[in-house]
Order: structure tokens, then C-alpha cells, then sequence
């Protein structure tokens, strides 16, 4: 049987979450030590349609057959045959892996869907492009929380730092000086369409302070963009403190997500938050290079199941 695979990295929110479901400007980056893995094994011996899905981390060994079809392995397919024309759906056995932390704000569910769909399209011998793909992964989150920025399939599709406005085209970011980040995991595990609609409902409840909050933010991503740009690390930590306090009045910290954020500063990180959509999942710390190892070690003290030490590299 002919394999074959593709991956797709984790990301990480750096400035804007939230803020970018409501149109202001956000700005993420790959998590290149992560990923979402698919293979896609070609079985032109069974009957068309037949299509098997193995996702051994989730337990999960299932077929299109089985799942309904807005399941998001479903979807993915299901999309992917729509856009590409296909008269038939080839046989073939799927295998997902991943070393993304699920429903830890890293962008597992739109890895997976990157993933997924380059390696299928590959094994039809028309792989999609980044455009394409980046499309059909967003048609795919709409299914899960109703009203994805789009900002993390952009960040995973095109593993590069993106300034990221809804609706508008791609714009990486040019990073003049490399820095480092400890991602730390409070293995709670929060889905974001949950969080997301609850800040919709809080948002329609007192919109005038909502939209403040959302104001701010967008103006710290534009701001952290021109420091990014600029070469001026040093001015992201205070930025990154600032956009914590605001997440934190929309409602979407939580104990546990303070918790490290407070070990993370004490521990000489230059700036902390939280990273996706909240409530769980992880914290970003800002630190010095040759901090990273110590600080990540603090934060497993002070209770993170799972720390990842990233640098975002000169563009
Ligand atoms: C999730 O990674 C980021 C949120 O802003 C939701 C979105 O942009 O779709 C919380």
C-alpha cells in the first residue's frame, strides 16, 4: 500500500487573543517542537468510500462510515472530496498522531486537519496548496466553535509568525531578533468553543467594556508587532503582562493559569500570560535564553505537567 504522510506544528498566541474573533489584529507563532502527524496509506483493493481512520493516542480506530459527518475526521474528508471535485472517495486507511496537547489552546484540532489534509491530497496526486488547505482547516473549525478568527489553521498552514486580522489576507511578521519562550501546560483541559462563547455572551451583556478591552489589545498586537519588528524584545514582556490583565477581565484566566503565570515572573520571566483561548491549557513566558531550562523547571515545581522551551527564530 502506498503511505503517504504530512505534519503540521503547534502554535502559540503571543498577543490578541479573543480580541481577533471580534476584528482586531492578533499575532501568533509555530510551535516547531510539536506536531500533528497523518498518514495516509492508498488501499486500491477495497471498495471506494471506504475510508479508515486510526488515531491511537485518542483510542480511537473508527471509518467514515461510522462517523457523523460533521465529526472533524468526517469533515476533513468530507471537505477536502468537495473541494477537489472527486467523483469517488478512494479506499484508504488514515492515521493521525500527535504530540500537540488537545484542547491545550496549541492548535491540536487544526494541526490534525493541516495534516490530514496534505497528506490525503498527496496520496490523490493533487495536493492542495497552502491556500487551499488553510481554507478547508478553517471550514472545519467552524464546525467545532462556531466562529473561529481563523487565525490558528493561517499560523499552522503557513508555519510562520503571522499578524493576523479576520477576514483579511495573510501577513507574516519579519522577527529581527530571535527570543525565547517556556510554554508551560496546566493540564486542564479547556476547549475553546466554550470559552469563546462564553466571551460572546459576556461581550453581549456589557458590550461598551468588551470592546475597550478588545480595543486594548488590538493595540498591544500592533505595538508588540512593531517592537517584533523592530528588534525590540525587551519591550514584549510588560506587553505581554498588560494583555494578561485584559484576558483576565474578560473572564478567561483561572487559577491554575495564574498560578504559573506568578511562578513564571517570579522566576525572572520578563513577561507572562495565558495562550489560546484560556480558562486551561498553557501559559507563554518571556524569558532570556540562557533562563529558559531554569524557568521551565520552576514552572514544573509550581505544578505545569508539561513545559516546552521554543525560540522564535529571525525571519
Ligand atoms: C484560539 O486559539 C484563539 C481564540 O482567539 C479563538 C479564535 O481566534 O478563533 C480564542
Amino acid at each position: 500500500m502506498p503511505a503517504f504522510s504530512a505534519s503540521a506544528p503547534g502554535k502559540v498566541i503571543l498577543f490578541g487573543e479573543h480580541a481577533v474573533v471580534y476584528g482586531r489584529p492578533a499575532i501568533a507563532v509555530p510551535v516547531l517542537q510539536v506536531r500533528a502527524k497523518a498518514i495516509v496509506s492508498v488501499d486500491p483493493r477495497s471498495f471506494p468510500g471506504l475510508v479508515k481512520f486510526q488515531a491511537p493516542d485518542i483510542g480511537l480506530e473508527t471509518s467514515l462510515y461510522d462517523l457523523p459527518e460533521n465529526h472533524p475526521l468526517a469533515a476533513v474528508i468530507l471537505k477536502a472530496a468537495v473541494a477537489m471535485q472527486l467523483s469517488h472517495i478512494p479506499a484508504c486507511t488514515i492515521k493521525v498522531t500527535s504530540t500537540i496537547p488537545i484542547a491545550g489552546g496549541m492548535g491540536s484540532g487544526a494541526a490534525v486537519s493541516v495534516a490530514i489534509l496534505r497528506a490525503f491530497s498527496a496520496s490523490l496526486g493533487h495536493p492542495l496548496n497552502d491556500e487551499q488547505v488553510s481554507q478547508l482547516a478553517y471550514e472545519v473549525e467552524l464546525i467545532h466553535h462556531g466562529t473561529p478568527s481563523g487565525i490558528d489553521n493561517t499560523v499552522i498552514t503557513y508555519a510562520k509568525p503571522v499578524y493576523f486580522i479576520k477576514g483579511r489576507t495573510i501577513e507574516t511578521l519579519r522577527v529581527k531578533t530571535p527570543f525565547s519562550l517556556v510554554i508551560a501546560d496546566t493540564g486542564v483541559q479547556s476547549p475553546t468553543s466554550s470559552v469563546v462563547s462564553d466571551v460572546h455572551s459576556a461581550w453581549e451583556a456589557d458590550q461598551a467594556q468588551f470592546n475597550l478591552l478588545f480595543d486594548r489589545a488590538g493595540e498591544i498586537a500592533a505595538t508588540a508587532r512593531q517592537s517584533i519588528e523592530a528588534g525590540s524584545v525587551d519591550k514584549l514582556g510588560p506587553m505581554m503582562d498588560e494583555n494578561q490583565a485584559l484576558l483576565r477581565k474578560m473572564g478567561v484566566s483561572s487559577p491554575e493559569l495564574e498560578s504559573l503565570i506568578e511562578a513564571a515572573r517570579s522566576s525572572g520571566a520578563q513577561g507572562a500570560k495565558l495562550s489560546g483561548a484560556g480558562r486551561g491549557g498553557n501559559i507563554i513566558a518571556l524569558v532570556a535564553a540562557e533562563q529558559a531550562g531554569r524557568v521551565a523547571r520552576v514552572l514544573e515545581d509550581a505544578g505545569a505537567v508539561h513545559t516546552i522551551v521554543t525560540e522564535i527564530p529571525k525571519t
